[in-house]
């Protein structure tokens, strides 16, 4: 895999839709992308087999919509304003800023750009600290500021609401607290896609425990989260590995924490954290806000602070895995084809129903009446907009895995053509069993 495949990505995903630069027309805004159409569809599938998975299938965990905007304090707590930051140094020649861990050292205090190559002696040009939290003044005027922070985990808005939730669900421990989010981080690496984003959405677990179940919790959860990658979002097994941070990798608040990583067309990079954060968060809350946050276990007549496990996925990154893992290049009659080989759940459109005349006005009939079929069951998509070719293409581009075509024997003949994206096969199909002919192709994926 390659750069070559990340420029491809990047225009396949612009050019039919699913992610577009920020703020674009005003020159663009770093590492801040939109969803297009088709990327918000794929978007709201991935978080929606998650909450399925997690919130509605389980009855050990919860879910949460807590604010993004958050009280100073929460984050002195949290460690996240005194520890949560970058060294980053200014190039002397090229003048781009760099993360001083991740430039290549020549020897003690000196440095090789990572872009022009020239020395960064860093004895001179000192690294300066950079909070990664992103400020904002919720008072009225600029003379007397009042600052909140816009959360840079939703991990933050569960623990803060720890008791609220426990005092109103009544639930023993283990209990776990989900939540899909937006989460933000001025980052200053950039470059790679919707990889590393300011903006960018979480979808996470708090899983409560008492300590001494902490570590047979965490194991499970590594694995449960490696499967499913594998099952319930079919990233192929050998893009998936996983990686145990070293101590000095840790996060502030972590005991452990091991990455679900995948093969992205830059390399192998972190997917998924699952981390084993002790107790660390409830007590600083404790602490700080001065609030009882420990747990009474009224079987065993104990009373203590959980520990807490934490898968924590990103959505964006999901999103990009999925992409990178479905898209295929091959030659068709000498001639190059991109196919987006989703799985039907993920692909923006299961169906694409293509009138082969847009001026027979019995074609134009036929062909809505068999997309409304469709679309009550499917998401359908009804194109007449170019030539069979070229609209094959285009569905094949995003992904579609079955189209159908309208023609003028359908008429008589009551059948239609599917065309298989993957295959690129083509069978007539009676009208009255369209339905039971895709349901059941759909089953093979
Ligand atoms: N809550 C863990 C993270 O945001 O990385």
């Amino acid at each position: 895999m390659s750069q070559d495949k990340l420029t491809k990505i990047v225009s396949l995903c612009k050019r039919r839709g699913f992610v577009f630069g920020g703020s674009e027309i005003y020159g663009g805004l770093s590492s801040v992308w939109d969803y297009g159409p088709l990327g918000a569809r794929l978007k709201k599938r991935i978080k929606d087999v998650w909450w399925q998975t997690y919130v509605e299938d389980r009855e050990d965990i919860v879910g949460l919509d807590s604010s993004i905007i958050m009280q100073e304090g929460v984050f002195r707590a949290s460690g996240h304003l005194q520890g949560f930051a970058d060294w980053l140094v200014d190039c002397p020649k090229c003048k781009k800023r760099f993360r001083v861990d991740k430039l290549e050292k020549k020897d003690i205090d000196l440095y090789s750009c990572l872009d022009c190559k020239s020395d960064i002696d860093i004895e001179k040009y000192k690294p300066r600290k950079f909070n990664l939290m992103l400020k904002t003044n919720m008072s009225a005027t600029e003379e007397d500021p009042y600052y909140a922070y816009l959360r840079p985990e939703t991990a933050q808005g569960i623990f803060v609401n720890f008791s609220n939730v426990m005092n109103v669900t009544h639930k023993p421990l283990p209990l776990g607290i989900a939540q899909i989010g937006k989460a933000f981080r001025n980052e200053v690496t950039t470059g790679s896609f919707i990889f590393r984003m300011k903006e960018f959405e979480q979808m996470e677990i708090e899983y409560f425990v008492n300590p001494k179940e902490a570590e047979k919790a965490y194991e499970y959860w590594v694995q449960e989260r490696l499967n499913f990658y594998i099952e319930k979002i079919g990233l192929k097994k050998e893009n998936l590995r996983l990686r145990e941070h070293d101590k000095d990798e840790l996060a502030h608040y972590a005991k452990g924490c091991t990455d679900v990583e995948f093969n992205f067309p830059f390399g192998w990079s972190e997917l998924e954290g699952i981390a084993n954060r002790g107790d660390y968060d409830l007590s600083e809350h404790a602490r700080v806000s001065k609030k009882d946050l420990s747990f009474f276990d009224n079987i065993k007549k104990e009373k203590y602070i959980p520990y807490v496990i934490e898968p924590s996925a990103g959505v964006d990154r999901t999103f990009f895995a999925i992409i990178s893992d479905a898209y295929h290049e091959e030659e068709v009659k000498g001639k190059i084809r991109t196919v987006l080989r989703l799985k039907p759940n993920f692909a923006p459109y299961c169906v694409a129903i293509l009138p082969l005349l847009k001026n027979r006005p019995e074609i134009v009939e036929l062909a809505k009446k068999v997309f409304y079929d469709m679309k009550s069951q499917w998401p359908a998509v009804y194109n007449d907009t170019g030539a069979i070719g070229k609209l094959y293409r285009r569905q094949d581009e995003i992904g579609t895995p079955f189209c159908v075509t309208i023609d003028v024997d359908s008429l008589t003949d009551h059948k239609v053509t599917v065309r298989n994206r993957d295959s690129m096969a083509q069978e007539r199909v009676d009208i009255s069993k369209l339905k039971d002919y895709i349901a059941e192709k759909i089953k093979s994926y």
